[in-house]
């Protein structure tokens, strides 16, 4: 009895110690990575998707088939529902898997997870620059500007580029540029030095926009997605960004695209941003480092 009891109250402190132990790791991120934020729990970075949903080319969208849904089940006539939905790899908030311009690059189910989970999210936010206008072209000084101000990007991180395009999702002529024709498109995206920049910093393995691509709207010849995914870098577009409280970094990113396996050339994605701790305990082993 008097051992159990003693085995218990071992157990509780031990239990309190590691937990304090926790706790400090939590406030020392907190302190070092995220200074003063009102981001303290988990943001889903993704549209939902629906008939509405942003497709690069309006011919080919989202479609749903209602299979059953209704209490027809027997022998007890229970409730069952079901739907068929059939959408293109590029739809909605999505990820390119490098193949999708590189022909030597992984498909989406060649990712590893150590470069979708827990990576590091950096957040270079350029709305106030942009001011709405489509021809704002993200360059290397901003990259060099975020570095000089928040640090080097050391840890395995992914960039999201905010461009204040967010807001115009549902509008589609306000998002793809106005009097949008399917040879005019018109928003923001990275130029050519920028996305060298990018590529030649092996940390970084993703890189994701508030567009419908990283290239200038009114870009044909595509040539950040071919440095990009060239580096074997994956691609994030129609990224949820109007989120104002998402910090500059010192955040981590949960990246899931649909295991499209062996020819997903890029898939529907779940992205959610979230605080290193949340409720002083730590989220990942990565966390504590
Ligand atoms: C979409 O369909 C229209 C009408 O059939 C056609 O003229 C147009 O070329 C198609 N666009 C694309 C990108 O396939
Ligand atoms: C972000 O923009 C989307 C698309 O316009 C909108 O549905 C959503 O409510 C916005 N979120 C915030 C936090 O403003
Ligand atoms: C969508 O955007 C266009 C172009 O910016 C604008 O003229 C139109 O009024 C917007 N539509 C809605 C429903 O807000
Ligand atoms: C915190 O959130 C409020 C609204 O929710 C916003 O007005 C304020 O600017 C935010 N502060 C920071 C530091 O992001």
């Amino acid at each position: 009895m008097t051992t159990t009891r003693s085995a218990k109250v071992n157990f509780i402190f031990v239990l309190t110690l590691i937990l304090m132990v926790v706790q400090t790791h939590c406030e020392n991120l907190r302190d070092s990575k995220s200074p003063s934020t009102n981001f303290t729990k988990p943001v889903d970075l993704s549209y939902n998707i629906d008939e509405e949903t942003s497709v690069w080319n309006p011919n080919v969208t989202y479609k749903r088939d209602k299979i059953i849904a209704g209490h027809m089940i027997p022998p007890d006539n229970h409730w069952y529902a079901e739907n068929v939905f059939s959408l293109p790899e590029h739809t909605g908030t999505h990820l390119d898997a490098p193949y999708h311009f590189n022909a030597k690059g992984g498909k989406v189910a060649d990712i590893p997870l150590d470069s979708l989970f827990h990576v590091e999210g950096i957040h270079v936010d350029v709305t106030n620059e942009v001011h709405g206008e489509p021809k704002f072209v993200l360059d290397e000084h901003h990259l060099r500007r975020w570095t000089e101000t928040y640090g080097k990007i050391e840890s395995k991180s992914v960039l999201l580029i905010n461009f204040g395009w967010a807001n115009r999702y549902w509008n589609r002529s306000a998002y793809m540029g106005t009097g949008y024709s399917e040879h005019n498109r018109n928003f923001p995206g990275i130029s050519i030095p920028a996305a060298r920049w990018i590529a030649e910093n092996p940390n970084i393995v993703g890189v994701g926009v508030d567009t419908p691509s990283v290239d200038v709207g009114h870009s044909t010849t595509f040539d950040v997605h071919k440095i990009l995914t060239g580096a074997n870098i994956y691609l994030l577009e129609n990224v949820a960004l109007n989120n104002t409280y998402l910090p500059a970094r010192g955040f981590q990113l949960v990246v899931m695209p649909m295991n499209l396996n062996p020819h997903g050339t890029g898939a529907p994605v779940r992205i959610i941003a979230s605080p290193y701790c949340i409720g002083g305990a730590a989220l990942a082993k990565d966390g504590l480092k």
